[in-house]
């Protein structure tokens, strides 16, 4: 098994490049199945996620050729069942994605329970709630989804919660179906955004991506295109945090600030400098972060996939701070990581109170989970002594090169194995 081991105490310093979005990535792959030309998608990240997928729609018949390491062309005409049952598909959650992807082009679709991080509940109510209203019947057997349809029809579909995945795989669905869908309350995500921009490149008509109504009116033929991913606007603020836990100097090319806006302004209140450019950001921090209240909601809100991060942050602010995790139900269980490296968090249901230590200490700890690992290398970074990360497959599931780019400014990482006989792992 490998590890991540860290000597902390190191100020980043220097510029390294943010890689494609995974989010946007893994929803515009299934969207690939859509369409009938060869489409070239760049910017896209080399992380476990998106090769999962790619290697599920390869099973799937969809010809794969990669043009160089953030450069792919598909080309989907081979497909030919609408089946993605395989158990590649139920180690992640946007797997889910197939459903509407599928159904969509043959109004059919056969897809294997989607699985990913575990936050308590992850429900798929209001995706089968989505197919439902635009014409399809589902059943769930044996840990497959089957949906059937006998012509996507537009319907008026208001979510409860505006739920990513939900808002993708209804925007995959109705791209191609007859009349005009409307999906109200909308997830306003960049990586939303990003599926509208790639699926009106191809031919679609999607209208108002970004707020809280989106308007899809059905096209028949999707063609190709060349398609650039946006930045990934969590592996850009996880840098971001960083910077300012080492007390170091970084600057992130390849960015756009603005996904970053609520990131930078609770960074702020931490104390950090931060200078935007068109597509870069400088962050600097020296001192002690002071503490702050944070809320996760939606877009344009503080992102949930940042929370372990940020309160990785506060376990060593000036004073107490409280996190309310208003996305997922259970989104603390790297606490007691943090715990082990010396953090004072309390955790009542969905909200934790941080009393800021003077400094972590680097203990063994785990990653539990994609960001939770991305937090535990945050800690390592800050904290005095060495920091063993175990499970770092949940880090490489999201995070593009993470031990190359922290080593390129100026980071004590390495990537060992267990058995590794030149270092003592605790
Ligand atoms: N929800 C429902 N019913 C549904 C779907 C969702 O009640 O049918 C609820 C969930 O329980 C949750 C809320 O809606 O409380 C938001 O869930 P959402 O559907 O937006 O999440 P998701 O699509 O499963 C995506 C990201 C997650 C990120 C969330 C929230 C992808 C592939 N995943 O998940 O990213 O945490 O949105 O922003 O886009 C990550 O990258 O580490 C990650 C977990």
């Amino acid at each position: 098994m490998e590890k991540i081991v860290i000597n902390g105490g190191k100020k980043l310093h220097g510029s390294i490049r943010i890689s494609g979005s995974k989010n946007a990535t893994v929803a515009i792959l299934p969207a690939l199945i859509l369409c009938e030309g060869v489409c070239r998608i760049e910017n896209i990240p080399n992380i476990v996620d998106v090769n999962l997928m790619a290697t599920v729609m390869y099973n799937m018949g969809a010809d794969i050729k990669r043009i160089n390491k953030s450069t792919i062309e598909i080309n989907t005409a081979n497909i030919r069942n609408p089946v993605a049952v395989d158990k590649l598909v139920g180690e992640m959650r946007a797997s889910s994605y197939f459903m509407g992807a599928l159904l969509g082009r043959f109004s059919h679709a056969e897809v294997s329970f989607p699985g990913g991080c575990d936050f308590g509940v992850r429900p798929l109510d209001l995706h089968l709630k989505g197919f439902s209203m635009l014409g399809a019947k589902y059943s769930i057997s044996d840990g497959i989804i089957k949906l059937d349809a006998e012509k996507i029809v537009g319907e008026r579909i208001y979510l409860d919660v505006a739920s990513v995945g939900a808002t993708v795989n209804i925007m995959l669905a109705a791209v191609k179906g007859e009349g005009t869908t409307t999906i109200e309350n909308a997830a306003k995500e960049p990586h939303v955004v990003d599926l509208a921009n790639f699926l009106n490149s191809v031919g679609a008509d999607v209208r108002g991506a970004g707020t809280d109504v989106i308007k899809i009116n059905g096209v028949k033929h999707l063609g190709g295109s060349t398609y650039t991913i946006i930045p990934d606007q969590i592996e850009a603020g996880t840098y971001m945090a960083a910077a300012v836990a080492t007390e170091g100097d970084v600057t992130l090319t390849g960015v756009i600030p603005k996904h970053l806006e609520s990131i930078t302004a609770k960074l702020r209140e931490i104390g950090a400098i931060i200078d935007e450019y068109d597509d870069s950001i400088r962050i600097r921090c020296s001192g002690r972060p002071h503490c702050c209240d944070v809320t996760t909601t939606p877009h344009p809100g503080f992102p949930t996939d940042m929370q372990p991060q940020i309160a990785t942050i506060l376990s060593f602010a000036d004073g107490a701070s409280r996190i309310n995790e208003a996305v997922w139900d259970n989104r603390f269980c790297y606490v007691t990581e943090l715990q082990k490296m010396g953090a004072n968090i309390n955790v009542d249901g969905g909200s934790a109170l941080i009393k800021g230590v003077d400094r972590l200490a680097g203990a063994p700890v785990k990653a539990v989970d994609l960001r939770a690992g991305a937090a535990m290398i945050v800690a390592g970074l800050a904290a005095s002594g060495t920091t063993y990360i175990q499970n770092i497959h949940y880090i490489e599931r999201g995070y593009e090169d993470v031990v190359e780019k922290l080593t390129a400014l100026g980071a004590d990482i390495k990537r060992i194995y267990d058995n590794d006989p030149s270092i003592q792992t605790a």
